[in-house]
């Protein structure tokens, strides 16, 4: 799904300050990663190169086999469109459109029709089926995180990247959002990638990725992973194993709807 080789990051020319060292990894379609660290070790640079936002110094990101590092701006962005959503702490929403507006643009830049009524479908589906006409300014911030997530599955990415999306919420809301996106995750059968500081969501997590000062540290795999959200701490993993496959069978509604877009 997206590998990724010898990725290393330098900034300055003159004496340059290498923030993400030979960094190599594999993400498998339908996982979920957590990238964790302190601040400053390279977490949002390593997903920033991921999803085609920089470029690196030295190394490739493949995203379905796809060298995005060689592609050209206009391929780049059309393969953003395309294959990624993504979902920041600070929300990024579009201040002068209204929450459908602001779902919708991600379709309408691919030169997409009739998205209204998916985009009302998905906002509907985040809980803000009451405020899709509602401005960024008269939104709450979970409100607001939602609209994000809406628009970044509005174009049914294979990979949703999301940076801290919790960082600015409470931890009800934060929760909230964590189970929003997982849900999404699993109807639409994607990859989720997530940077977190907080160890209780890396937990939910199939894999969390350790970094510091730029390198991998760690790499610790959850028993049970995103299953442990619903079930209870003491469900035996068996159990979490049949309701993770049972998510990724596409039999959802939405499942059956979309399709299943992992290839
Ligand atoms: N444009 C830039 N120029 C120079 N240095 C940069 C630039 N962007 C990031 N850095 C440095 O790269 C390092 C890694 O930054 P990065 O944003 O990836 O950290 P992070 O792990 O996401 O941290 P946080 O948890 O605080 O968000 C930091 O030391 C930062 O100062
Ligand atoms: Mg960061």
């Amino acid at each position: 799904m997206i590998e990724v080789k010898h990725l290393t990051r330098s900034y300055g020319s003159v004496s340059p300050l290498t923030v993400l060292h030979n960094v190599s990894l594999k993400v498998e379609a339908g996982e979920f990663v957590a990238i964790t660290g302190p601040s400053g070790s390279g977490k949002s640079t390593l997903m920033g190169l991921m999803a085609g936002l920089d470029r690196p110094t030295s190394g490739q990101v493949f995203i379905q086999n796809e060298d995005i590092t060689q592609a050209s701006e206009n391929e780049l962005s059309r393969l953003r469109g395309e294959k990624v959503g993504f979902v920041f702490q600070n929300f990024l929403l579009m201040q002068t459109l209204t929450a459908l507006e602001n779902t919708m643009l991600p379709a309408e830049i691919l030169g997409k029709v009739e998205v209204e009524q998916r985009a009302l479908d998905l906002l509907a589906r985040v809980g803000l089926g009451e405020r899709v006409h509602h401005y960024p300014s008269q939104l709450s911030g979970g409100e607001m995180q939602r609209v994000a997530i809406a628009r970044a599955f509005i174009n049914t990415p294979p990979v949703l990247f999301a940076d801290e999306p919790t960082g600015n919420l409470d931890s009800k809301n934060g929760k909230k959002i964590v189970e929003l996106l997982l849900e999404l995750n699993r109807m639409y059968a994607s990859t989720l990638i997530l940077i977190t500081h907080n160890p209780e969501l890396a937990r939910l997590s199939n894999r969390e990725i350790r970094l510091k000062d730029g390198k991998i540290v760690e790499v610790v795999a959850h028993r049970g992973g995103r299953a442990n959200l619903k079930l209870q701490s003491n469900s035996r993993s068996k159990k979490n194993v049949i309701s993770r496959s049972k998510a990724r069978s596409g039999s959802t509604r939405a499942g059956a709807r979309t399709g299943n877009k992992r290839k």
